[in-house]
C-alpha cells in the first residue's frame, strides 16, 4: 500500500497535540502513537478524495472523535447523507446504514470500510417473510425499523427508527401495524400506542444480553438509568429513560445528570465522556461486533482504494427509497 507521505512521528504529535488532549482520557498514550498514522492519513486522503466520513454513535472513539465529519444515531445520519454535497461518503457503522446512505443520495460513491459490518437484526428477516404476514394480516401497514436490508425496506410501507417509532406507528390509518422486526422495540413501542402490533422474533444481540437483575445491581443512589429501546422489557423497566442513542445523549445534557448507568452498546459512553467529562459513566460493557469490524486502518485503505462500494439492486432502490423518504416526511 503506497501512504501519502507525512511528518515524521514528532511532528505528527505535536500537530494532533490539541486533539489528544480532548480525548486523551479514552485513548492511551501508546495507543495515540499506534492511531496517529491513520488518522493523518484519513484527514488528508478525505481533502483529496472530497469525502465525508459519517460515524454512527457506536464507532470507537478513536474514529468518533478524530475523523469523523457526522455523528449521530440512525436517524440523523441518514437525514444527513440525504444532504452531504461531497463526492464521497464513507459510512463507519453498519451495512444497512450504508445502504440508507445511498439510497438517499444516490448519485454519490457511498463506501463502507468493512462490507461484512452487518446486524443481527437486518439478517432475522427478508422480503419474503413480510410477504407472508400482509397475507395472514391482510391491509394493516408494514412499518419497518431501518435497520434491515434495501430489499426489506422496498417490501415495506414505511421505515422509522427507534427515535420516531411511535410517532410513525401512530400515523398509520389502521388498526393494526405489522411492526418489523425488533420484537423488544416492537414490545416498547405497543406499550405507548392504542393501535394492535404484530410483531416479528428478531432481536439485537448486543442489546439482548442485557439483563433487569444486571441494571439491579448495578442501582446506587443519584446514578440515572438510560437505556435503548433494543434491550428486553426487564431492562426497560428499571430505566429512568429509553430513547435512541441520541435521545439518550440528550437526556444526560438536559436532566443535569452527574452519574450515568448507560445500557446500550459501551461504545457511546467512551464518546460521551469525551463531550461530557463531568458526568461519571458506568455500565455493564457489551460491544457490536459489527461496529468493531470499522477501524481506522481499513478506514485509510477505503479512502485510497475508493472501495467496498456500496451498490443498491436496481429491482428495490425505487421501494426502499419511497420507504425511507415517507419516515423522514
Ligand atoms: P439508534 O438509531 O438509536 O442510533 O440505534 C441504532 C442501532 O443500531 C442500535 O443498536
Ligand atoms: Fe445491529 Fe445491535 Fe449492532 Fe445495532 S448494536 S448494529 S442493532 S447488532
Amino acid at each position: 500500500m503506497d501512504r501519502i507521505e507525512t511528518p515524521d512521528d514528532t511532528d505528527l504529535a505535536s500537530h494532533y497535540a490539541p486533539l489528544y488532549e480532548r480525548v486523551q482520557h479514552r485513548i492511551s498514550p501508546l495507543d495515540w502513537q499506534l492511531y496517529l498514522p491513520s488518522i493523518d492519513a484519513i484527514r488528508r486522503l478525505k481533502r483529496e478524495r472530497n469525502a465525508i466520513v459519517l460515524a454512527h454513535n457506536y464507532q470507537a472513539p478513536e474514529i468518533f472523535n478524530t475523523v469523523a465529519d457526522i455523528t449521530g444515531d440512525s436517524l440523523a445520519l441518514a437525514r444527513l447523507a440525504m444532504n452531504v454535497d461531497a463526492d464521497v461518503i464513507v459510512m463507519c457503522g453498519v451495512h444497512f446504514m450504508a445502504e440508507t446512505a445511498k439510497i438517499l443520495n444516490p448519485t454519490k460513491t457511498v463506501l463502507i470500510p468493512d462490507l461484512a459490518a452487518g446486524c443481527s437484526l437486518s439478517e432475522s428477516i427478508s422480503p419474503r417473510d413480510i410477504k407472508l404476514l400482509r397475507e395472514r394480516y391482510p391491509g394493516a401497514p408494514v412499518v419497518t425499523y431501518v435497520n434491515t436490508s434495501a430489499a426489506v425496506k422496498a417490501a415495506s410501507d414505511v421505515c422509522c427508527t427507534s427515535a420516531n417509532a411511535v410517532e410513525i406507528v401512530n400515523a398509520q390509518n389502521s388498526d393494526t401495524v405489522i411492526f418489523l422486526p425488533d420484537r423488544y422495540l416492537g414490545a416498547h413501542v405497543a406499550g405507548k400506542t392504542d393501535k394492535k402490533l404484530v410483531l416479528w422474533h428478531g432481536a439485537c444481540e448486543v442489546h439482548e444480553r442485557f439483563t433487569g437483575a444486571q441494571i439491579r445491581s448495578y442501582r446506587a443512589p443519584g446514578i440515572r438509568v438510560l437505556a435503548h429501546p433494543e434491550c428486553p422489557p426487564d431492562v426497560l423497566a428499571q430505566a429512568d429513560f429509553v430513547g435512541s442513542t441520541a435521545a439518550m445523549s440528550g437526556d444526560i445534557r438536559s436532566s443535569g445528570a452527574t452519574r450515568v448507568l448507560l445500557i446500550t452498546e459501551c461504545s457511546m459512553a467512551d464518546n460521551l465522556a469525551v463531550e461530557l467529562p463531568n458526568v461519571e459513566f458506568t455500565r455493564p460493557c457489551n460491544l457490536c461486533p459489527h461496529m468493531r469490524r470499522i477501524t481506522l486502518p481499513k478506514i485509510e485503505q477505503c479512502l485510497r482504494s475508493l472501495t467496498p462500494v456500496v451498490e443498491i439492486d436496481p429491482t428495490v432502490m425505487d421501494g426502499a427509497r419511497r420507504a425511507l423518504l415517507r419516515m423522514l416526511a
